[in-house]
């Protein structure tokens, strides 16, 4: 592909519940090696958004392609195959297993040996080491490597999103969708997490795209932002273009900064506890 393609793209895309257009016409434009944030209040389509991405919502209208190829029907298997991974706004992390295991259950698909499974071949022990030593690794990057055989459910909830995102890269993404990765997140571990983001595109030339609430993490980290409000695409340029937006400030940090003025929702836990039923 030509540089000036982008990595997705994401057009027109639309997606009705009965009366409801939850995404109406968006284009996204995500260039590889950024980090894209998706911004917007809560209920402005960016999960409904992921989920078409990623294949688990079938849109109603639009086209998703990535690195120039369409996506369009593909289940969320096929998309993960072409390089497409994915995080969860709810946290999905297997508790009773051991942080090494979660992680590796994300590469399964890249596993190649086969029917030597059934007898543990050597072919099959060897790939089965270097899965465990690349689980290892993308442990040590997240910074919980210490923790590896400790039992998932037992981390506290930084290192359990932490977990996921391990978990997403082990099959190799080019690109990578992180759904609120610093929600419920205390300040030292949402700056642990903004190093790790920054870490993923400059030494690992992975893409992002981000939906995020925390303000100060989206401005300091996003190359771009795509912002929605009621479905809707209201802007889309920098962080500092978006920021002076009036579009933005009216529909978005205008109404963030009413809330902490008047100190009647806090600016991190609104509307989470409604959203946690999905
Ligand atoms: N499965 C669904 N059925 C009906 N309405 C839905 C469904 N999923 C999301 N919605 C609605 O679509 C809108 C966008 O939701 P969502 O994409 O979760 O927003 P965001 O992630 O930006 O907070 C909301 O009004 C939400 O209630
Ligand atoms: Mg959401």
């Amino acid at each position: 592909m030509s540089s000036s393609s982008p990595l997705l793209a994401v057009e027109g895309l639309t997606r009705r519940f009965q009366g409801l257009v939850a995404v109406d016409g968006v284009d996204v434009a995500v260039r590889e090696g950024t980090v894209h944030g998706l911004i917007g209040p809560n209920g402005a389509g960016k999960t409904t958004c992921f989920n078409m991405i990623s294949g688990v919502l079938p849109p109603s209208e639009g086209r998703v392609s990535l690195d120039g190829h369409p996506l369009d029907g593909l289940p969320p298997y096929r998309r993960t195959a072409r390089g497409l991974a994915r995080t969860f706004q709810n946290i999905r992390i297997f508790s009773e297993m051991t942080v090494l295991e979660n992680v590796m259950t994300g590469m399964h698909a890249r596993l190649t040996a086969g029917l030597g499974i059934l007898w543990r071949s050597p072919a099959f022990r060897a790939e089965e080491r270097a899965a465990k030593a690349r689980a290892r690794d993308l442990l040590g990057f997240v910074g919980l490597l210490a923790a590896a055989d400790h039992r998932a459910g037992d981390l506290p909830y930084g290192d359990q999103r932490r977990l996921e995102i391990a978990r997403a890269l082990a099959c190799e993404p080019r690109l990578v969708l992180l759904d609120e990765p610093a929600a419920g997140m205390n300040p030292a571990e949402t700056h642990a997490l903004l190093g790790l983001l920054r870490r993923l595109r400059d030494e690992r030339g992975l893409t992002l795209l981000l939906v995020e609430h925390d303000m100060p993490l989206v401005m300091s980290l996003c190359d771009r932002l795509t912002v929605l409000n009621f479905g809707k695409r209201i802007a889309d340029g920098t962080p500092a273009e978006v920021r002076r937006d009036p579009a933005v400030i009216a529909a978005y940090l205008g109404a963030q900064q009413a809330e902490a003025q008047t100190g009647a929702v806090p600016a991190e836990a609104s509307g989470h506890p409604a959203e946690a039923a999905r």
